[in-house]
């Protein structure tokens, strides 16, 4: 064994067998272990020097045994044939396992009577592994047969549909709590008291600069009456507010400010402010607006269709 393996393969597969072994049991996350732990870069090496170290030794002592032997016994070994890694019965085993051929001598024994101009035919058996492979697809079509034919397995198209329809469920679910997936076509009035305060927080730290704090507006429209510029209802609002008012007018889109969530709390709010007729509120801008003469198709999603 010895001879079989040369010392530059034998020394790094030891190595690099204990690295892998090191990478593979110590959990270091992402990061290799070795570069993680220190520690584990100064058993390595030291591993690599005691693998180097033996190699010397065995060698030393190779060489002291070779002249301790008598004359006699030194030109038995030189006479004797190294072994070849060919002739190791375990080479032999692997390659009868994917060629069965048989000495050129047997080939009397194989010989058919087929004979096509010359050209013979011999009966070599088969190889092995192509054997055992075509006794394993048997087995295989077998239990493949019984389980889906017999007993009625889920077969693919079943098995994709219900796939599916697991996979649907799972997104409505992460569509109930993903509050960031919301559109305009999408959102919808929040009425909880505790959205409407959080809507309120942001109203008054954003919003009520240009609105006043009871959105009876000042640069901005009033937010409290019935007429609107760019259209009421939340579909609308929300839009408006996700994407600014008119060219100019000094209503900012504010998207890049505030997540979708936020401009859904901020736009109920806004609504819920709706007849609360401030002290001072500004004139009426705009259009009246009603839900049912607005019907399904708000402003918004006509300005998001074009
Ligand atoms: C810099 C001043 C300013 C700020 C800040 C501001 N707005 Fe406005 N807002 C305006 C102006 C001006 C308009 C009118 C836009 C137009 O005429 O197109 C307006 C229009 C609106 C409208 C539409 C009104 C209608 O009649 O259709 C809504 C809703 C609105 N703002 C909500 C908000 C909210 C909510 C915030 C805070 C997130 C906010 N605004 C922040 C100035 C402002």
């Amino acid at each position: 064994m010895n001879k079989l393996i040369p010392v530059y393969v034998r020394v790094p597969a030891i190595f690099f067998t204990v690295f892998a072994a090191m990478e593979f049991f110590i959990d270091s996350g992402d990061r290799p272990a070795f570069i993680k732990y220190p520690i584990v870069l100064l058993f390595l090496f030291l591993v690599l020097f005691l693998i180097i170290a033996i190699e010397i030794c065995m060698s030393a002592i190779e060489n002291v045994s070779y002249l301790l032997l008598s004359e006699e016994q030194k030109k038995e070994l030189e006479n004797r044939k190294p072994v070849r890694l060919q002739d190791t019965k375990w080479y032999q085993k692997i390659r009868g396992f994917f060629i069965k051929t048989r000495s050129v001598d047997e080939e009397g024994a194989l010989l058919m009577d087929h004979d096509y101009d010359g050209i013979k035919e011999l009966d070599n058996d088969l190889p092995p592994w192509w054997v055992y492979l075509f006794y394993g697809c048997i087995a295989f079509a077998l239990i493949y047969m019984v389980r889906f034919h017999v007993f009625g397995g889920e077969n693919q198209m079943q098995e994709f549909e219900r796939e599916m329809a697991d996979a649907k469920i799972a997104v409505e679910e992460y569509k109930k709590t993903a509050k960031d997936l919301i559109d305009e076509k999408t959102v919808v009035l929040l009425t909880d008291p505790k959205d409407l305060a959080n809507g309120k927080a942001l109203f008054e730290n954003n919003c009520a600069v240009c609105h006043r704090a009871d959105g009876g507006g000042a640069i901005g429209p009033n937010l409290t009456d019935d007429h609107w510029l760019l259209g009421g209802g939340i579909k609308n609002v929300f839009h408006t507010i996700t994407n600014g008012g008119r060219d100019g007018k000094g209503m900012v889109a504010w998207k890049g400010t505030l997540k979708p969530s936020e401009i859904q709390l901020v736009a109920s709010y806004v609504l819920s402010l709706q007849g609360s007729k401030p002290v001072e509120g500004k004139a009426p801008d705009g259009e009246l607006w009603t839900e049912a003469e607005a019907g399904n198709d708000t402003k918004a999603e006509i300005a998001a269709e074009k």
